[in-house]
Formats: C-alpha cells, sequence, structure tokens
C-alpha cells in the first residue's frame, strides 16, 4: 500500500521518551528508548535542522538542495533542561524538545508568541511494499495561520485547507489545480500572530503537504521513502524567511546578462532560417524590442541533441551571427532524450561510456520522446554531467548560441504510464546509488545543472543563461525558468500570475509562464492583457506550439500591436530598475515578485490577496484577467501611491476601483521612490545610454531607493566593477533634500541624471545642486532638470 494520507494507516509508529543527550558543537542527539535518534542542528540563530532515524543509524548526510555557501554559526546557543523537556535557546528562538515523546515546540525569544508546535510530531510507518520507511511529521495550525510558497503549484497564494504532491510530470495543458506538475519545491511559509516562519522538507523522494486539509487544524507533510529531515527556518518577517531559504538553497550564482531581462520570442517552432529571420526582421520593422529569438526541437536533425537540421539551416553559424548583428541571441532546446542511433555520435559515446540509465535487472532504460526511442543519460553521476556539459562546446563556443533551453526533463516518456521512468531505474546519485523514486525529482535539475557548467565554461566571458522545466530547490543557483505546458485562456492568465508570484516567494524568482498560452490560441485582448503581466515577471517570453495558430506581437492587428510594444517598451525603460532587484535577489535573496502577504504581513488584508503584487520593491501591479474589462477592483496595500499614468494619489488599505481600459493596466508606485529608466531600445545594448533618468515621487518623510548597474554581462561586477548608487529621499512641505552616495568601480556610459519630479506639493523657488543653484522648468506638475551625475545633494526648495 502506498501511502496517500497522513493517518489512514493505523501502523503509525512513534518515538518513545529521550533516554540519552548529548551535544557535539551546533550538533545535539536525542535517542529514545525504542532507537529513534533525532539529530537536531543549529544551523543559525533562526534556521534549525531536524533529522530523525528510525534505526539509530542515519544515511550518508547528502543533499543536491543544499548548498556549501549556506551560512553556518550563531550568536547565541544555550542548551537547559528541566524534568520533561530540553531548552535549546539561541538569540532568535526558543525550542523545546519533550522528554516524553520528542515532540518539539518552538517560540519567537523576544516575546515567547508560540511559533510552531508538533502535534504527533515526527512519526513513520514501516513499508514492506517499497522498502524504508514512510516518514511523517505533523504540526498543530495556530489561530489564524495561513500558508504559502511552494514553488509551481497552479492555486491560489494561500494554500491553507489543500492537499499537495510533489512528484515532477510533464503536465501538457495543465489547468488550475493539477497536481502534481513540472517541479518540486517542498518549501513552504507560514504566518499567524503577525509572524512568519518556514519549512524546507529536503528529502527528494514522492512527498505530500497536507495545510489543513486531512484535518481542520493540523498541517503536516510526508514522504515515500528517504529520512524525516527538514529545516525550520524562523523569520519573523516572511522576506527573512525566503532569503534564509535561499542562504542555504543558494541564490542565482551570477545575475543574468542584462538581455535575458530583455522580451523573448520563441514558437515551436520557427524554421527554417529564412522563418526565423522573416520573424526578427518584422520586431525591428514595426520597432517592438525582442532581444531572444528560440529554437525549438525542429532545428535539429531528426530531433538529435547537439545537431542541426542541413535542410532548414544549412550554415547555422552564419545565421547565428547574422541574427546577433540585429541584437539577436539565439537561444535553443537541448532535451535529455538521445536518439536510439548507432551513427549518432552523442548515443555512441554515451553508450561506450556506459553513460545511461539503465533498468534494475540490466538493460538499459529505453523510451520514447520527440526523437522516437531514447537512452537518457543519468545526470545524477558527476561525470555524466562532466560529459554533458563538453558537449555545448560547439553550439556555443562555435555556432556562438547564447542560451540554452532544457526541456521535458522530469524526464518525460511518451505513451507511458506515469509518463516518466518506472521506479526500478537505477541512478549514481553523486555515488549514492538509489533507484528513480529517490532520483525522478532531482533528474531535470541535474541536467539544467550540467547544461549551465556547460554554458558557464564556454560563454566565457560572458554569462550563460539556461532556461529549464523541471526544477528542485537549488535550481534557481543555475537556471531560469518556466510554468510549462499552458493553454490560452483566461482562468490562465490569472493561474501564471499566481506561479510567477508562488514561484518568488519558494525562492525561484526568474521565473514566467508561456505569454499567450501554449496550447490554443488566445484572442488579441486576452495576448494584450496577458503582455501587460508578462512584461512584469523577471522571465518575459511569447511562446506557443504552432500548431494553434501564430502568436507573434502583430497578428492580432494594429491596436493589440500598438499595446503590446506600449508595454514591452516600458519594460526595457525599466530594465535598470528591474536588474538592481535582481541584483539584490541574487546578494540576498529577496524575492523579485512580492505577494501582498510578503510586501506587508501585518495587514491581514493582504493573507488571501492574489492579484495584486509589487514588482521588485516599490511598483504595484495588478493585471486586468477578465475579458471586456474597463478597470477592476483591487486592494492597495497600506502607503500612499501614485497612479504611475497621472500621478494621482492612492491612500491604500482598502479595495477600491481602477480604471484600465485595453491599452492600461493598474500600475501603482510607493511614494517617495526613485524609479531609473533607460531610454527605449531594440534590444539591449542598441544604444550607449547616455542618460539616464530618474523618476522621483515626492514624499513628505523619508525613502531610500537604489540603482546598481555594471557592464551587463561579464564577471567584472564580482571584481568590484559595479556602480551602486543609494538615494535617500527627504520631503517636508516647503522641500526635497536628494542625497546619493555612491559605491563601486564601474564607470557608468552617462553623465548626468534627468531627474522628473512627480507630485512636488509646492512651487518652486530653488533648486541647489551641492550648493550651487541651476536653472529649471516646469511641465504639467511634473519638474524635470539635468544634473551631473555625480551630485552629492539636490535640495529643492519652494511655496
Ligand atoms: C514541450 C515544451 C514546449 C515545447 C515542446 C516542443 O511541450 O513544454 O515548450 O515547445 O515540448 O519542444
Amino acid at each position: 500500500m502506498i501511502l496517500n494520507t497522513e493517518l489512514e494507516y493505523k501502523g503509525n509508529l512513534f518515538p518513545s521518551k529521550i533516554i540519552f543527550y548529548k551535544k557535539h558543537v551546533n550538533v545535539l542527539y536525542f535517542k529514545s528508548e525504542n532507537g529513534v535518534v533525532l539529530q537536531l542542528t543549529i544551523e543559525r540563530d533562526s534556521v534549525l535542522r531536524f533529522r530523525y532515524s528510525t534505526t539509530g543509524m542515519f544515511d550518508k548526510d547528502f543533499s543536491y538542495a543544499i548548498t556549501i555557501y549556506a551560512s553556518k554559526g550563531y550568536n547565541h546557543l544555550e542548551i537547559t533542561e528541566d524534568d520533561d523537556k530540553y531548552i535549546i535557546t539561541t538569540s532568535k528562538l526558543v525550542c523545546h524538545i519533550s522528554k516524553i515523546d520528542m515532540r518539539k515546540t518552538i517560540f519567537d525569544v523576544k516575546d515567547n508568541t508560540l511559533i510552531c508546535e508538533d502535534e504527533l510530531g515526527f512519526h513513520w510507518e514501516e513499508s514492506y511494499e517499497i522498502g524504508g520507511d514512510i516518514v511523517k511529521m505533523s504540526l498543530k495550525s495556530q489561530q489564524g495561520e495561513n500558508y504559502y510558497g511552494l514553488g509551481d503549484k497552479p492555486v491560489e497564494n494561500n494554500l491553507k485547507g489543500k492537499r499537495f504532491q510533489n512528484w515532477v510530470t510533464d503536465s501538457y495543458a495543465y489547468g488550475r489545480g493539477t497536481d502534481p506538475i513540472y517541479k518540486t519545491i517542498p518549501f513552504y511559509t507560514a504566518i499567524h500572530h503577525e509572524k512568519s516562519y518556514g519549512v524546507f522538507f529536503d528529502n527528494t523522494f514522492r512527498s505530500y503537504f497536507d495545510f489543513c486539509n486531512e484535518r481542520r487544524n493540523i498541517t503536516s507533510f510526508w514522504a515515500q521513502g528517504g529520512e524525516m529531515n527538514y529545516y525550520f527556518i524562523y523569520g519573523p518577517e516572511m522576506t527573512e524567511v525566503v532569503s534564509n531559504y535561499t542562504d542555504l538553497t543558494g541564490r542565482p550564482q551570477h545575475i543574468p546578462p542584462l538581455w535575458a531581462l530583455g522580451f523573448h520570442q520563441c514558437k515551436w517552432s520557427y524554421y527554417p532560417e529564412s522563418k526565423v529571420k522573416e520573424i526578427t526582421s518584422k520586431f525591428r520593422e514595426l520597432q517592438i524590442p525582442c532581444d531572444a529569438i528560440y529554437l525549438d526541437i525542429d532545428y535539429m536533425e531528426g530531433f538529435r541533441c547537439f545537431t542541426w537540421s542541413e535542410e532548414y539551416f544549412p550554415d547555422p553559424k552564419k545565421m547565428v551571427k547574422e541574427l546577433a548583428d540585429d541584437g539577436f541571441k539565439t537561444i535553443v532546446i537541448i532535451d535529455p532524450g538521445i536518439k536510439i542511433d548507432n551513427d549518432y555520435s552523442v548515443f555512441k559515446e554515451g553508450l561506450e561510456k556506459d553513460y545511461f540509465c539503465k533498468r534494475a535487472d540490466g538493460p538499459y532504460m529505453k523510451g520514447k520522446v520527440w526523437p522516437g526511442e531514447c537512452y537518457f543519460p543519468d545526470f545524477t553521476n558527476p561525470e555524466v554531467r562532466e560529459w554533458w556539459s563538453e558537449l555545448f562546446k560547439e553550439l556555443i563556443e562555435d555556432i556562438g548560441v547564447a542560451g540554452v533551453w532544457n526541456d521535458m526533463n522530469e524526464p518525460a516518456v511518451m505513451d507511458v504510464p506515469g509518463k516518466s521512468f518506472p521506479d526500478d531505474v537505477r541512478h549514481d546519485y553523486d555515488g549514492n546509488p538509489c533507484s528513480h523514486r529517490k532520483a525522478h525529482n532531482i533528474y531535470g535539475m541535474q541536467m539544467a545543472r550540467a547544461t549551465y557548467h556547460g554554458l558557464k565554461k564556454f560563454s566565457y566571458p560572458k554569462r550563460p543563461f539556461v532556461i529549464t522545466r523541471a526544477a528542485y530547490s537549488g535550481t534557481q543557483r543555475y537556471t531560469s525558468t518556466w510554468t510549462g505546458d499552458n493553454v490560452a485562456t483566461w482562468d490562465h492568465l490569472s493561474i501564471a500570475n499566481q506561479q510567477a508570484q508562488r514561484m518568488s516567494m519558494s525562492g525561484f524568482s526568474f521565473a514566467g509562464s508561456d505569454i499567450g498560452g501554449f496550447a490554443e490560441q488566445p484572442n488579441g485582448e486576452l495576448f494584450a492583457r496577458w503582455i501587460q503581466l508578462g512584461v512584469f515577471h523577471p522571465f518575459c517570453r511569447v511562446h506557443s506550439s504552432g500548431d494553434h495558430g501564430d502568436q507573434e506581437p502583430w497578428v492580432f492587428g494594429k491596436t493589440v500591436t500598438d499595446i503590446v510594444r506600449k508595454f514591452i517598451e516600458l519594460r526595457y525603460q525599466l530594465l535598470p530598475y528591474l536588474y538592481t532587484t535582481f541584483w539584490r535577489y541574487a546578494d540576498e535573496g529577496i524575492p523579485i515578485l512580492k505577494s501582498l502577504v510578503l510586501f506587508d504581513q501585518e495587514d491581514s488584508n493582504t493573507h488571501y490577496r492574489n492579484d495584486e503584487f509589487i514588482f521588485g520593491e516599490k511598483i504595484l501591479v495588478c493585471p486586468i484577467i477578465e475579458p471586456n474589462s474597463k478597470g477592476r477592483r483591487m486592494y492597495i496595500p497600506r502607503g500612499r501611491w501614485y497612479n504611475f499614468w497621472d500621478n494621482s494619489i492612492m491612500i491604500g488599505g482598502e479595495e477600491v476601483w481602477v480604471d484600465a481600459d485595453i491599452d492600461s493596466m493598474p500600475i501603482f508606485v510607493k511614494e517617495g521612490a526613485i524609479i531609473p529608466k533607460y531610454p527605449i531600445q531594440q534590444y539591449v545594448g542598441e544604444k550607449i545610454i547616455e542618460q539616464l533618468e530618474l523618476d522621483v515621487y515626492y514624499k513628505e518623510g523619508k525613502e531610500s531607493s537604489e540603482v546598481y548597474e555594471d557592464a551587463g554581462d561579464g564577471y567584472d561586477y564580482k571584481k568590484g566593477r559595479y556602480s551602486l548608487r543609494n538615494f535617500n529621499q527627504v520631503g517636508k512641505p516647503n522641500s526635497l533634500t536628494i542625497q546619493q552616495f555612491k559605491s563601486g568601480k564601474f564607470i557608468t556610459s552617462y553623465n548626468s541624471f534627468k531627474i522628473n519630479i512627480h507630485g512636488l506639493p509646492f512651487k518652486i523657488d530653488k533648486i541647489e545642486v551641492d550648493n550651487e543653484a541651476i536653472d529649471i522648468s516646469k511641465i504639467n506638475g511634473v519638474v524635470t532638470f539635468e544634473v551631473t551625475k555625480e551630485f552629492r545633494e539636490l535640495y529643492i526648495t519652494g511655496k
């Protein structure tokens, strides 16, 4: 019997009374009378790791998710005991371990708020059928507790009342609530009493999470094998929880090349070469900015990875160069299935070197994918990953391809039950041999990792760009991702919004959806509304399956083309803002998209909001997700916000109607923000940036903003060649002061800022730049003037 609920099977076993305790530096061991061992590691003041063994012996400690760079150490650690419990105190939390039954309870050290409490706590079931244990954990849900995260689940933000399964699955045309789909990110955040914590269950077997679904006040999680091994991560800010989670599982190893944050156009498939050029030329002709063009499986010879169809792409190097001259980066798809063909070098080499996955009894794992019958590299073997990464030499170094798209890496297998490998397939698992039950959820991640290393090597000195469909926690270190094969419906537009927010909240910000929908064809209105949302997603790509009609920005008529252009242009203007936000994400793990609960967790109105989100730190967006809309109702978070389109002020803390006809959408800027803007470019690098625009949104009071820039590619920024500008704005009824603090060694191409001040409440008498008065001109309530980029202090006074 495979256990599908946490309690349905009555053979649950529990730890009994603790009879032994030992401390070794930051690791505590507790042993129960019936042989259960709890290994509790104090990773940091706010991060505790719980690991249980039912036999007294632990598996080798190995994880694909946890990075070697995870911070370690704490400011304070004290362990005491009384008659019925051990008490572990750090500078952030207090954890009790009950001597009777090993159950834990965690409190905030500052005010003693109960944060997390075991219900049954750790328990397990011995599974004769599959071997090993089914390991389970149950926690009491606190009053008003809500739950978020878990990767790409296509449901509302708040997970309370729902149950989920983690098993990466190829899910063509999935729908709202389909579970599981492509990713396994067994990490959630919870909030109650204005405090947030998170749980990362680092177990790659098929796992389940139940948020008060099976039992009203109980949250539980369990896996069909492996160890109960989870991290408790305390905030109390939800942003800190996510940031601590990415400290454990990693952040992007570098920021993407700036062009990768531009607009991408994709389709299954653009071929032959003349078609590709027709598309790229049309972008330039219609002046719709675009940086990347994709080649789907038809560029290959019979879908053999690392080959080119001689018929459709006779001279790929020349084509890629010509596209590059026109500002287009070429991105090609690479799937894991290697066609069984003795005349195909990749297949022959893989076979000779014994790199393909095998069934338990010896034969190769054979499965059908696009090329027909295939074998599949075992990406969990480091030697295979090394070999795979070398395969990119020609594609990247010689032909000049700029990015690689890893697809079908769940791994997807056609026409078989379960759409993937059977459980018995063997994997190396980096020297810890195991079956597919354990390796399935990380197969795609290891493929993306190997691809990333190949690109990193051969793109040098440029930064690599990889996109993957399947992922496990930690994949954000290597790649970007998209939400798979969605559908061109209004509901899917809303699902895409949820998924991108959820991915950000789950530590994986570099995500987006197939804009317009992959299956079926959108009408012009849906396409325009989807573009409006998509330009606010960190990864911004139109993609569709060819058999449902075209999906380029110009196929829906002039009105739609103009709207699409307007919003893509806006994205290009906001590139320095997005790049700054990305740098913050890569540096500190701060999510790029912030669901309202993450932005203002103390306002309980945000706990059930779905549609609105904060893009970066300062811009509030809310997509229109219904047809024939002239606007919508939305919640404005607390604070004062400027309507982006007309500068009118909105006071937050309530739901309001916002006008947004088809050529508009609700966008607001937080008061006090300074938003950097580049001129519109058809692609990154088209223009030398001669001036940086700074949109200053007046606030009475203080607010700070930052602008990060570097060469936009390469690794010099890691050696200090970046430019970071911090702006402090102080507004008073009759004055506005902006101070600039600059750090880093990068010299930007421009010498001046164009400053646009919005919402100034007084008439200007004087503007002083570093104590020198300058001339001013006033246009439509927006004050615009130029200043040197070196200014230290800007002082505006008036009445
Ligand atoms: C899968 C991918 C899709 C791609 C297609 C053909 O369905 O999800 O994006 O276009 O395969 O390669």
